[in-house]
């Protein structure tokens, strides 16, 4: 029986592959046979006869892809929205399909000049009418879809396409009668597959595999029970028959090789409008501003990869290229996303990105009362270790306490409004707190770019260092301990026991000595195994001069904790002549204050060890304040700590033997910090050798 539905085709007259614009043309220039490309589409067309009317568009030479009629446009009711290629190779095929759709009395809607939209490969109807899916990621822009939703009067619902051999929607997605869904989960991003997930029900879902896939088994054509393709496995089949649906195949390799199949030659041109449906996309936009040396810093080049990559899109409206070198340049970037859930994710890394929401920029952030102690409102923002500011009462204030993983707290003080950065634990009812990513921006130094150059941490870019480049680093790491001591500044180790037992800590004594070092974190364990080894010469148990195990000496470090225990102090120790050298007697001759934050092993511990992590991380905090830099030795775990309390701007040296820890503790996106593969006890070797060498004190040049 021949249902009311009708299907647009254009028959392959001038079809060949000329071009390249999808990967399954790539080798196929010209390798398609005329002959057999006849046959199979008038077999698809006689096929779809047996069950539909089809109308025939006139095809175009020197327009090869107009066969794949699916791009002529979308069409919902009377209206069409007429495709807008991406490819130039395409374009040229717009008008006689506009000339098509009016001849035939469609009203037809033409979407604004560059803003791509590939028709109904990109855009498929629910076949109840609920609602339209609509791809991005290849060929249709994101921003294409509120127009969609706007002049269909349709409900959008955008998925993202992440693999490109499937980069029109209708090649990995074929919504059927009943409800069902047929596709291939793999040609979509995590956020798409939840989307789809949550609309269909499971046993609506037939996620094909990806054999099926690249037969085109989704570029399928459905009417009511029938689903016509160019290929199925025997089990998609026997899938399919089980839910009432009957597999048609029919051969189409040779439009395979421009990467189409059945659903592509074919535009279905009534599809009825359903009952209740409205207009809405939840595709949302906003306007970022960014400022400073966009490009030579490759920051607004990040800041777009970070878009698509998390699933967004952009259009990039004002871009002010400094005309000087020292010019900065400003951008004006127009960010959409599938929906707020995704917006806001994107946002947020934006604004630690330096963005400036922009039509926020005029409103505050929006804040709300703790209601629980020790728990901040759904939807905090978190910050990050960049210089904060928020936009309260029409005022932007600078955030105190920079430090990364806290929320932001607002609270009237006898001295106006403070905004501070504070840790969950810390938040007190009443307390308000930014929500949302509204009115905050995150201020980004703008060295010029000699700056960046020649400073001594312009290597630091260049992230983890690992062999031959060790040395150069420990040169500039050497070369800015004696700037920082020179100009009174304030250096922290966070030091391991690692650098006792690799035979650091005879090092690390001098740099304490000399005056490079102001605060020292770490464990129960480092101060354990430097007294240790200086009282009874072996680390751990192992004689520190010959190498080898002492009879007896995995005792040695509890001796060496309970004769500290018996004096009250590691101090009172040092004063009773028991420590007389290491890296804790240096700190308690020098006054440099230490913390030694907990021990999970619990052996014994050491009088000094602060076993309370909250007030621990009090003790860290405070050691760390207005530190210009930050030696970390091999102590994965306090570093990380301590990374996190540091503001951005404080130089950070990482230094281990395993990749992985340094590439963890430097990788915070700034400049400043740089990672050291090496072992620490050779790294401290060599610097204290580095320093050495720098007899002339060092004249600042900056500033
Ligand atoms: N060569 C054509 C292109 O790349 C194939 C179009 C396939 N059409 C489709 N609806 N998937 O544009």
């Amino acid at each position: 029986m021949v249902s009311q539905i009708r299907f647009l085709m254009c028959a392959p007259d001038h079809y060949d592959v000329d071009y390249v614009i999808n990967p399954w043309m790539e080798g196929n220039i010209h390798k398609s046979s005329r002959d057999r490309a006849v046959e199979q589409w008038n077999k698809l067309y006689h096929v779809i006869k047996d069950h539909a009317i089809v109308d025939l568009v006139a095809p175009e030479k020197g327009w090869p892809d107009m066969v794949f009629s699916a791009n002529a446009g979308l069409v919902l009711g009377e209206n069409v929205v007429l495709s807008r290629f991406l490819h130039k190779e395409r374009q040229g095929e717009e008008p006689y399909f506009q000339q098509w759709f009016e001849q035939n009395g469609f009203n037809v809607y033409t979407l604004p000049k560059d803003l791509p939209f590939e028709g109904a490969g990109d855009a498929l109807l629910d076949r109840e009418g609920r609602w339209l899916w609509a791809g991005y990621g290849f060929r249709s822009e994101l921003d294409s879809h509120p127009y969609l939703a706007k002049w269909l009067d349709i409900e959008v619902i955008s998925l993202r396409l992440m693999d490109e051999r499937f980069y029109h929607l209708d090649t990995c997605f074929c919504p059927l009668a009943n409800g069902y869904l047929l596709y291939y989960p793999g040609a979509f991003d995590s956020y798409s597959n939840r989307v789809i997930e949550m609309r269909v029900a499971p046993e609506k879902r037939i996620a094909i595999v990806e054999a099926d896939a690249v037969n085109f088994a989704c570029n399928a054509v459905n009417v009511e029970s029938i689903v016509i393709m160019n290929k199925a496995s025997e089990s998609l089949k026997s899938r399919l028959a089980e839910v009432g649906f009957q597999v048609i195949e029919t051969p189409l390799t040779e439009f395979l090789k421009a990467g189409g199949a059945a659903k592509c030659l074919t535009l279905r041109v009534t599809e009825p409008i359903g009952e209740e449906i409205y207009a809405n996309a939840s595709v949302e936009s906003r306007v970022i501003r960014m400022e400073g040396h966009l490009l030579d810093a490759g920051l607004i080049n990040r800041a777009l990869d970070l878009i698509v990559e998390m699933g967004g899109s952009f259009q990039v409206l004002k871009f002010n290229l400094g005309e000087q070198r020292q010019s900065t340049s400003a951008a004006e970037v127009r960010v959409s996303a599938p929906s707020h859930e995704v917006m806001e994710e994107i946002i947020s890394q934006l604004i630690d990105l330096g963005a400036v929401d922009l039509p926020q920029d005029e409103r505050d952030t929006r804040l709300e009362p703790v209601i629980q102690a020790g728990v901040a409102p759904d939807d905090f923002y978190v910050s990050t270790i960049y210089p904060t500011e928020v936009r309260v009462n029409r005022e932007w204030l600078k955030v105190q306490n920079q430090r990364m993983d806290g929320a932001i707290a607002i609270s009237q003080t006898a001295n106006g409004i403070v905004a501070k950065c504070k840790l969950l634990r810390d938040l007190e009812i009443g307390d308000k707190v930014v929500v949302d990513v509204f009115g905050i921006r995150t201020v980004r130094k703008a060295e010029s770019r000699e700056q960046r150059n020649s400073q001594e941490f312009s290597f630091m870019s260049s992230g983890v260092s690992s062999e031959r480049r060790v040395e150069i680093v420990v040169e500039q790491v050497a070369w800015e301990l004696r700037k920082i001591k020179d100009s009174g500044g304030k250096v922290v180790v966070t030091a391991g026991p690692v650098v006792i037992h690799t035979g650091g800590g005879e090092h690390l004594c001098r740099l304490v000595r000399e005056g490079y070092v102001q605060g020292l974190l770490g464990g129960n364990a480092i101060a354990v195994h430097d007294m240790e080894q200086n009282i009874l010469g072996t680390s751990l148990g192992v004689d520190m001069k010959r190498g080898v195990a002492v009879r007896g000496g995995h005792r040695h470090h509890l001796k060496v904790i309970n004769t500290v225990r018996r004096f009250g102090s590691i101090a009172k120790a040092v004063e009773a002549g028991v420590v007389k050298s290491g890296v804790m007697y240096e700190c308690v001759k020098n006054n440099i204050p230490f913390s030694l934050a907990g021990s999970i092993r619990d052996d014994g511990p050491l009088p000094d060890t602060q076993m309370n992590l909250i007030l621990a991380q009090q003790e860290y905090s405070k050691i760390i304040e207005g530190a210009d830099m930050i030696l970390m030795l091999s102590s994965m775990l306090h570093s990380i700590g301590v990374g996190n309390m540091t503001p951005a701007g404080v130089k950070m040296v990482c230094v281990d033997i395993n990749p992985a820890v340094v590439t963890k503790l430097s990788d915070r996106g700034s400049i400043e910090s740089v990672g050291v593969v090496t072992d620490v006890g050779l790294f401290l070797s060599l610097l204290t050798q580095q320093l050495d060498k720098l007899t002339s004190p060092y004249v600042a040049n900056v500033g």
